[in-house]
């Protein structure tokens, strides 16, 4: 018995080793334009798909958080922050979205998470770690998360053209230069 625990002391010494050996060593290609090795990927997707399901509780949004007001300060709040990483119906992210990994998702499609609005308020104010998804609390009030998360939600339903239109429709800034959506 003393022996096999003392066997698998020396085991676990040699595994730990190696690891720090590893880290160490700098072998791992941290470069985002290569895929992430395959057990590193489960474990950093695993880890992040669970972490989000544990958080992603029922948060209910305020009453009246969709106004068609609300839908377009989203909108505005969408296509300066937003469209750089995760692009616009039909048309893929420009070279910051293309450049991350893991890509940023579509949101319209299947893979905007649900229509639930409490996990979109929710990544939106926290971001996602070991993602380049931000967390905006420090740039939006509660009122413009909720915007945005109103924004997000008829995204499914806005074809290229209406997304471009409704873009242009925006009072326009100072400076401002000309847009991937307004091409
Ligand atoms: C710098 C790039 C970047 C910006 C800017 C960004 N995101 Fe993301 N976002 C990501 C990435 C990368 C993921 C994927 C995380 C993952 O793989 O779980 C993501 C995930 C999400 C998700 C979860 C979608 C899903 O199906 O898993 C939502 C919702 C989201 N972002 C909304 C937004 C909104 C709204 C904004 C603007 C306020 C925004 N993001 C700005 C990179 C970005």
């Amino acid at each position: 018995m003393k022996t096999l625990f003392a066997l698998l002391g020396v085991l676990f010494i040699v595994l730990v080793a190696a690891g720090a050996g590893y880290i160490y060593s700098g072998a791992y290609d941290v470069s985002a334009d290569t895929p992430d090795d395959a057990a590193v990927a489960w474990v950093v997707s695993t880890t992040r798909r669970y972490s989000l399901r544990a958080r992603l509780t029922d948060i209910q949004p305020p009453a009246n958080f969709d106004t068609p007001e609300r839908v377009r300060a989203g909108l505005a709040k969408y296509h300066e922050d937003c469209e750089v990483c995760h692009g616009f119906p039909d048309h893929s992210p420009g070279p910051i979205g293309a450049g991350l990994n893991p890509k940023p998702p579509k949101l319209w499609g299947e893979s905007g998470r649900g229509p639930r609005p409490g996990s979109v308020y929710w990544i939106v104010t926290h971001g996602i770690k070991m993602t380049g998804m931000p967390s905006w609390k420090h740039a939006y009030s509660d009122d413009d998360a909720w915007s945005v998360v109103a924004f997000v939600r008829t995204l499914p339903k806005l074809s290229a053209d209406e997304y471009r239109r409704e873009v242009q429709a925006l009072p326009k800034k100072e400076n401002e230069t000309e847009t991937s959506a307004a091409k």
